[in-house]
């Protein structure tokens, strides 16, 4: 880090400093690299961090995440400066579901109250009735009155996941989180009858037939508490390959072993790129530079706005 050695300071030290002075926070998602997660002031799930997000004090946020996680700091605390330190750290699921296209289905069934999984754009936010995360889906779905009918999206496998535990009828769009579609059914199979005892956890963005065979399926942050509070000591992890460093840090003594996907074991499936599009070297450069910065238009804020304070009611 050409930058930051000149001062004999650690890139940490350098970020530390920075952030002092700044009155700054860094908020982290669980799928960053871990000397990104351990110089967050919280990591967390999509639903704790866009929390932290709603009620602090400093005056930067700084989002180690994915862009819909900084637009909805920026949405929730819209006088604080968001920073992203990668501008293109985007989603597969958000870039799933143009507004024009979703817009097009919306004036097809105006009958339907929509329900967004958070993993969108802010565009699609404004458009939506009500906004969910992995961790609270459920009982989104259920607040909606039964005689009502619902277009639920961009991911169609936290979708189906839905129906299935809800029994309600859901239109469903057609988006997938490439990272959770990566995994392999026969391999995880395979990998199963080698430890016979362990449990399968999975996130619900994974595909039916792992959903189906998982021990169980929650967000992130419900991953890591079934790990701590089960008194089983291995586990097979179906989600993006970051989660297993706090995992780790949690449960020191038990075996986490990650889900395996389709391709060779040489690629990186199971990690997100664009999480990963973060470094520290980036991090440090937005931090000192106050960009890339995440500018929406107020009218805009204002729409998205509504939906995700109706799910932070629930
Ligand atoms: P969580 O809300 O469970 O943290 O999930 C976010 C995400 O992007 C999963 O791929
Ligand atoms: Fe999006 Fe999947 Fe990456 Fe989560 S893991 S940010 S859903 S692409």
């Amino acid at each position: 880090m050409s930058v930051l050695t000149e001062n004999k300071l650690s890139p940490q030290e350098e970020i530390s400093i920075l952030k002092n002075t700044k009155n700054a926070v860094i908020l982290a998602h669980y799928y960053q690299e871990p000397e990104i997660q351990e110089i967050a002031d919280f990591v967390g799930d999509s639903l704790e961090l866009a929390k932290k997000a709603a009620t602090t004090n400093a005056d930067i946020i700084v989002f180690a995440g994915v862009h819909f996680m900084a637009e909805t700091a920026k949405i929730l605390n819209p006088s604080k400066k968001v920073l992203l330190p990668d501008l293109n750290a985007g989603c597969s699921l958000a870039e799933s579901c143009p507004p024009e296209a979703f817009q097009q289905l919306k004036d097809k069934y105006p009958d339907h109250v929509v329900v967004t999984y958070i993993n969108c754009s802010a565009e699609i936010k404004a458009m939506s009735d009500v906004v969910c995360t992995s961790s609270n889906a459920e009982r989104v779905i259920n607040s909606i009155p039964l005689d009502k009918p619902i277009i639920f999206a961009p991911d169609k496998n936290l979708g189906r996941y839905l129906i299935e535990k809800t029994g309600r009828k859901m239109l469903l769009w057609d988006g997938a989180c490439i990272v959770h579609e990566a995994f392999s059914i026969d391999k995880l199979l395979e990998l199963y009858a080698k430890y016979p005892s362990a449990k399968i956890i999975a996130h619900p963005e994974s595909e039916e037939h792992i959903l189906k065979i998982a021990n169980y399926i929650g967000s992130t942050s419900g991953m890591l508490n079934f790990v701590k509070s089960s008194d089983q000591d291995t586990f097979i992890v179906a989600t993006e390959a970051g989660i297993l460093h706090q995992m780790q840090m949690d449960v020191p003594d038990k075996t986490l072993i990650p889900a395996p996907a389709k391709e060779d074991n040489s690629c990186a499936c199971s990690e997100c790129a664009f999480m990963k599009m973060n470094t520290l070297q980036k991090l440090y450069n937005c931090l000192k530079d106050e960009s890339p910065e995440i500018v929406l238009a107020e009218s805009l804020m204002k729409a998205a706005h509504r939906p995700i304070k109706r799910m932070m009611e629930l």
